[in-house]
């Protein structure tokens, strides 16, 4: 499955990742490192994370996307039905020069549709708060709060939840 994109400024290419896209994974988590920014995401853990799902996509509910321009890879994301027709969203991540172009909004539609076709009725994700960017990216995609919670693993840290009809 793969897609181009027309409106936005940044065209780009969404498809699954495979194991072939290790190698690209491994670089964008090393330039968003060597590139911190206040909005820098758990990238080492995005790294290994889309590793285990990249690796196992044809045995896991979950698949990885990736966003490409040519054969650099600049944005990911992955999408899980969970089943009862809701869907959920993780690791969706920018490369952190090329933001403000439209990559997330195009790589959300895209995961947004996969969810569709595999059943779901609504998608839901967690970010973690206070993530003022993260935020605004997510209302203006349509996701409205559902809560907040306390983060499963880091103490002190919560995350908050969103949901969007499809
Ligand atoms: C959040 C993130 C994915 C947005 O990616 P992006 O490609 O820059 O987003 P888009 O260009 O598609 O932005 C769509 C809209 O989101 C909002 N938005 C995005 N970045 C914003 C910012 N820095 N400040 C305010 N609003 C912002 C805007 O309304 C924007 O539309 P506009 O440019 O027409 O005003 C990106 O900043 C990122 O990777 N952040 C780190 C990882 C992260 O937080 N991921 C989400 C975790 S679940």
């Amino acid at each position: 499955m793969s897609s181009s994109s027309s409106r936005q400024s940044l065209e780009v290419v969404v498809r699954e990742l495979t194991a072939a896209d290790l190698g690209e994974v491994s670089r964008l988590a090393e330039a968003a490192v060597s590139t911190p920014d206040d909005n820098t995401y758990p990238i080492v853990t995005l790294d290994k994370e889309l590793r285990g799902v990249a690796e196992n996509a044809p045995a896991a509910n979950r698949k990885a996307f990736g966003a490409f321009m040519g054969d650099r890879l600049v944005a990911t994301g992955c999408a899980a039905p969970l089943g009862d027709g809701i869907g959920w969203i993780s690791r969706v991540y920018v490369d952190n020069t090329l933001r403000r172009g439209g990559i997330a909004g195009r790589l959300v539609a895209f995961l947004e549709t996969y969810l569709k076709e595999h059943g779901c009725l609504s998608a839901t994700l967690d970010f973690w708060g206070p993530r003022h960017t993260t935020q605004h990216f997510w209302l203006k995609t349509g996701y409205a709060r559902t809560g907040t919670r306390a983060h499963p693993k880091f103490q002190g840290a919560f995350v908050v939840a969103c949901r969007k009809a499809l």
